[in-house]
């Protein structure tokens, strides 16, 4: 049986995947959340939106006859991550992810870390601070029980509600970002303090050199605990993963 692969997508990695893939011939679906609204063209088949849990993610992987499943999500789309795990189990599909290693700190870098939002919220309890909090939309609503401070978001859409944030300013922008431009855009801001997510890879570490070269701190939040699973950082090992695990062996 030929492969058809799922790959849960949303990341650069997962794009690069897809272009590897349909390069190589091989057949398959990119699945995205729906959280951007215009997200990259991929160079697979596209699908947008939940499946409704590991159950539904179990139905559809049957229903399309999937035959691999590649989680290729952020480190901090925990919830995916772990449907993928138990939505393959049931179905019988085998299962990999592309991940990218977290980030470490350099000499003379100043992290704080912790272990979650609400961990960086507390972080956040002191005098007010002009503070870039990188940490994307989804979350800002949980930076209100900090309201002392004066934010700087970089979004990837226009907010279209009003913020929970009394002070901000917002910058749109898509990654992948550079050092130098960073440094500009933390200067021009007066940045103090930078929250981070440990994402890791390439495209947003630059806001890390550039607080390090400016001795800003970095509360950083670490990477939620997923189920055990088999992981890679190589697009390469995915593809030999594909060529060694035939379509019709099952997990
Ligand atoms: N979290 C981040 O910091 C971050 C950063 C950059 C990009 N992203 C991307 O944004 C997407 C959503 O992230 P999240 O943190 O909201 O995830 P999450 O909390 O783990 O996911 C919540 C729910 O959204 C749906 N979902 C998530 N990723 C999906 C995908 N690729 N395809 C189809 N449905 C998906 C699933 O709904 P059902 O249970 O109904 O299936 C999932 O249970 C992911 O694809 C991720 O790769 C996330």
């Amino acid at each position: 049986m030929a492969p058809n692969l799922l790959v849960l997508g949303g990341t650069t990695e997962a794009t690069a995947l897809c272009r590897r893939l349909a390069d190589a011939g091989i057949a398959g679906t990119v699945s995205l959340a729906g959280r951007v609204e215009r997200p990259r063209p991929q160079p697979l088949s596209q699908r947008v939106g939940g499946f409704g849990g590991a159950e539904g993610l179990a139905d559809y992987l049957r229903a399309q006859k999937i035959t691999h499943v590649v989680d290729a999500t952020h480190p901090f789309a925990a919830r995916m991550s772990a449907n993928a795990v138990a939505g393959c189990a049931v179905a019988g599909v085998p299962l990999i992810a592309l991940t990218r290693a977290p980030w470490q700190a350099g000499p003379g870098d100043d992290w704080r870390h912790v272990p979650d939002i609400a961990g960086a919220v507390a972080a956040l309890s002191g005098a007010p601070a002009r503070v870039f909090l990188a940490v994307g939309r989804q979350h800002l609503a949980a930076f209100a029980a900090a309201p002392q401070h004066h934010y700087l978001l970089r979004l990837v859409d226009p907010p279209t509600e009003q913020l929970p944030l009394p002070h901000h300013r917002v910058v749109v922008e898509r990654g992948p970002f550079t050092e130098a431009g960073d440094l500009a855009l933390m200067r021009a801001q007066g940045t103090e303090l930078v929250v981070s997510k440990n994402s890791g890879g390439s495209g947003a570490s630059a806001k890390l050199a550039a607080a390090g070269a400016l001795g800003v701190p970095v509360i950083m939040i670490d990477r939620p605990a997923l189920p055990a699973r088999r992981e890679t950082h190589e697009i390469a090992t995915v593809l030999d993963w594909i060529g060694h695990h035939p379509a019709d062996l099952g997990v």
